[in-house]
């Protein structure tokens, strides 16, 4: 794994380093081009489990961070985000116009990475894109708004799963497609798991582990998964009506944030991460390689008691 995560973070380096610094300076503005390598570990795992070479996927998982950091610079220009990966973040330093324009930059790189696999992967990496930027812009046009689990589930299926779907169907194409029902099950599934517990850590998460700022999403007016399952209590349900009509009283949201974690709904998210997991379990089985399909399934549930 370790030099898979080298191969792919050089790949990465060697399309960013010669950019010209009129442009942008990307050897003296530091972004981490992989941060957790979330995808590039479930890249990696996948690849093994079809029993594919690695070597052969450095290309799609190089692609996918590309991507992810392309939405991200994005995602904090949208979220005011001001730290990333422990580091602040291109919005924040250089202004909105900065990180649109890296974003834009980065996500072309990525297309033309995915281009140089095959024609249908970079096909199938734009559709991709399309869906995320479909959660996102659903995910903006129900802020301020009390969500249904629905369409919590239609902004994640969206935002979220899609590129970690695309790791996975890219994989399979390349092993001979077999195993794309299978693939895609793995996929839908692990990416919400993966967005859950993304949720609960901006809910208890300790800031300098995960290296973002916490609560933010309900001060952004964003119904997250911890929050979604608390809002048959009444207590919770009024005070969220309460600051999303005045968007003034973050005493109270405070107050809430601790009611929510003193009243177990982080476990109970965290139990339906879990279950998304071992839902699949049968999936992960039927891939070739049996024992890396046992590294997959371990990976996949050691992601949602993840501290970071
Ligand atoms: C982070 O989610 C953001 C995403 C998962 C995707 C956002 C998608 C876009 C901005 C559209 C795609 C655009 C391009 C250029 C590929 P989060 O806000 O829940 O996570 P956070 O807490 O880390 O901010
Ligand atoms: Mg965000």
């Amino acid at each position: 794994m370790d030099k898979f995560l080298i191969a792919v973070k050089n790949d990465i380096n060697s399309s960013l380093k010669d950019i010209p610094e009129k442009y942008f300076d990307f050897k003296k503005n530091f972004i981490d081009p992989l941060g957790k390598a979330t995808r590039t570990r479930f890249a990696y795992h996948i690849a093994d489990a079809l029993a594919i070479d690695t070597d052969k996927i450095i290309k799609i998982a190089s692609s996918a961070e590309l991507i992810h950091l392309a939405s991200l610079l994005h995602d904090d220009c949208v979220d005011d985000g001001v730290k990333r990966r422990g580091n602040p973040t291109i919005n924040f330093t250089f202004g909105l116009n900065m990180a649109i324009l890296v974003g834009d930059f980065t996500a072309a790189i990525a297309f033309r990475k995915a281009n140089s696999i095959s024609s249908d992967i970079s096909f199938s990496l734009a559709d991709c894109v399309e869906d995320m930027s479909k959660g996102a812009l659903l995910e903006e046009n129900s802020r301020y708004k009390i969500i249904s689990s629905d369409i919590y589930s239609e902004v994640i299926s969206l935002k979220t799963t899609p590129l970690f779907k695309w790791i996975a169907t890219s994989c399979g194409l390349i092993s001979g497609g077999s195993f794309s029902r299978e693939l895609e099950r793995i996929s839908d599934s692990f990416g919400m798991s993966f967005q859950i517990i993304d949720d609960i850590l901006d809910i208890s998460g300790d800031e300098n582990s995960i290296g973002k700022d916490t609560f933010k999403d309900i001060l952004e007016g964003k119904i997250n998964y911890p929050v979604l399952l608390s809002l048959d209590d009444d207590y919770v349900r009024k005070r969220i009506e309460g600051f999303f009509n005045d968007r003034a009283d973050l005493t109270s949201l405070y107050e809430l944030k601790k009611y929510i974690i003193e009243n177990g709904y982080i476990e109970k998210a965290r139990d339906r991460a879990l279950k998304l997991i071992e839902e699949v379990e049968t999936d992960v089985h039927k891939l070739p390689n049996k024992k890396a399909a046992v590294e997959l399934y371990n990976f996949m549930y050691s992601m949602t008691e993840r501290e970071k």
